[in-house]
């Protein structure tokens, strides 16, 4: 049985823990460090979460319902304009109170509240629709809180290991290959069956030319040759806007990677360069330069969905236990690591579909606003908790981010 199939009072009780597990093999001191804007500390996100169930689902269904500490409506608000003022990003590894152990306490009194409304037979179906969206809301910050960990943990001298795992030995690199697909007026979109996010509907259609498609996502030991061919040094492979970053930033390789290039920063730690594992850490700028070097391009969003609906919904997520992208099967002739392992940048622009609408009031601020320079990523990673993806699902950076799980797979015109 599936996530997705279980009560929601279930589901609520098993992403909550969830999230409480991934957490668990970090000090208070690893809670509450931002090593960079884009990343919060592990507190911080123990608490947003909880916050959303507290500000858009207690307060609106429990009458007379009281914040649990009204101070946290401000500490713990990520970005809701339309909900009051909040604490500025940057500054979120600043917060040394409240300590974890007060975020833990609070988490424990919003679940004995969440518990209780969710016993309710009359639950109104508006609430049970805004609680399903704060569990994917949770998980999303369940990926978040260990990119961020993995962050903080490459900027400290012991390079420490969030966690331990059997080290896997990768027979070799399945052989790459493209598949083809005929194109035409297609549909994409969520299908509407169970939760999707507002970014992913409506389904429409679209015209899309006939394309290849690599088999499995680019590995490590392809992006070597390229970082050993002058990738980095060559401005004709570069957007102007990621040569500006390249030489702005001093990049040589993927961000995790030692300087030698034999080795490479995990949450298990400094491990071996895997050259059959997909490469990942990239931003689009680096994804866009290794196709434009390969000869191929990044697929579109379109082509990805088009491809991911034929594959199957399996993949090397984080409930594996893993906590890094892993090689490719070598026996399977069909595509391989759609789902799971690493993000895919795709070439399109996180714009609305066609007839987009936003919720009404402060959740109309969840993914409609941010829809401006970034690009779409898809697929999921061994980060991403395995009920929470889809072949539907958008995810969306900056482009000159990469402190994500993110890698690529190539496509080609017909
Ligand atoms: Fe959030």
């Amino acid at each position: 049985m599936t996530l997705n199939n279980l009560t929601l009072s279930n589901r609520y009780r098993l992403v909550r823990a969830a999230t409480l597990a991934l957490a668990e093999p970090l000090s208070a001191e690893d809670c509450a460090i931002q090593s960079m804007p884009d990343a919060s500390p592990a507190k911080w996100h123990l608490a947003h979460v909880t916050w959303f169930f507290e500000e858009f689902v207690l307060r609106q269904a429990l009458e007379g319902y009281r914040f649990h500490d009204e101070q946290f409506r401000y500490l713990f608000n990520s970005y809701y304009n339309a909900v009051g003022p909040m604490h500025a990003r940057p500054q979120r590894g600043l917060l040394s109170r409240p300590t974890l152990e007060q975020v833990m306490a609070y988490r424990a009194r919003v679940d004995e509240h969440m518990s209780e409304l969710l016993q309710r037979r009359d639950l109104e179906a508006r609430i049970s629709s805004i609680i399903a969206l704060g569990l994917n809301h949770e998980q999303q910050h369940q990926e978040l809180l260990l990119t961020d960990i993995k962050h903080l943990f490459s900027c400290n001298p012991l390079l420490p290991a969030y966690a331990r795992a059997p080290a896997v030995s990768s027979p070799g690199s399945l052989p790459l290959a493209f598949r083809s697909f005929a194109g035409g007026l297609v549909e994409i979109g969520h299908p509407g069956e169970g939760f999707s996010f507002d970014n992913e509907l409506p389904r429409h259609r679209t015209y899309t030319a006939a394309f290849r498609l690599a088999n499995r996502p680019i590995t490590n030991g392809e992006y070597l040759e390229f970082v050993r061919a002058g990738g980095y040094e060559n401005p004709l492979l570069w957007l102007s806007d990621g040569w500006v970053v390249v030489s702005r930033e001093g990049w040589k390789h993927p961000i995790y990677w030692a300087p030698s290039r034999d080795a490479e920063f995990s949450l298990t730690g400094l491990r071996a360069l895997n050259p059959h594992a997909p490469v990942c850490h990239l931003s689009y700028y680096e994804a866009d330069a290794f196709a434009r070097w390969a000869g191929a391009r990044l697929p579109s969003e379109t082509e990805w969905e088009l491809a991911a609906n034929e594959a199957s919904l399996s993949g090397n997520f984080v409930e594996n236990r893993r906590w890094h992208p892993q090689a490719a099967a070598l026996t399977e002739p069909a595509l391989q690591q759609m789902f799971g392992d690493v993000w895919e940048w795709t070439q399109s622009a996180y714009s609305p579909y066609p007839g987009f609408r936003a919720a009404e009031g402060a959740l109309g601020e969840y993914n409609g606003k941010f829809m401006v320079n970034q690009l779409v990523l898809r697929g999921g990673s061994c980060a991403t908790p395995a009920s929470h993806i889809r072949a539907s699902y958008r995810n969306f950076f900056n482009p000159a981010a990469r402190w994500q799980f993110s890698g690529l797979r190539l496509a080609q015109d017909l």
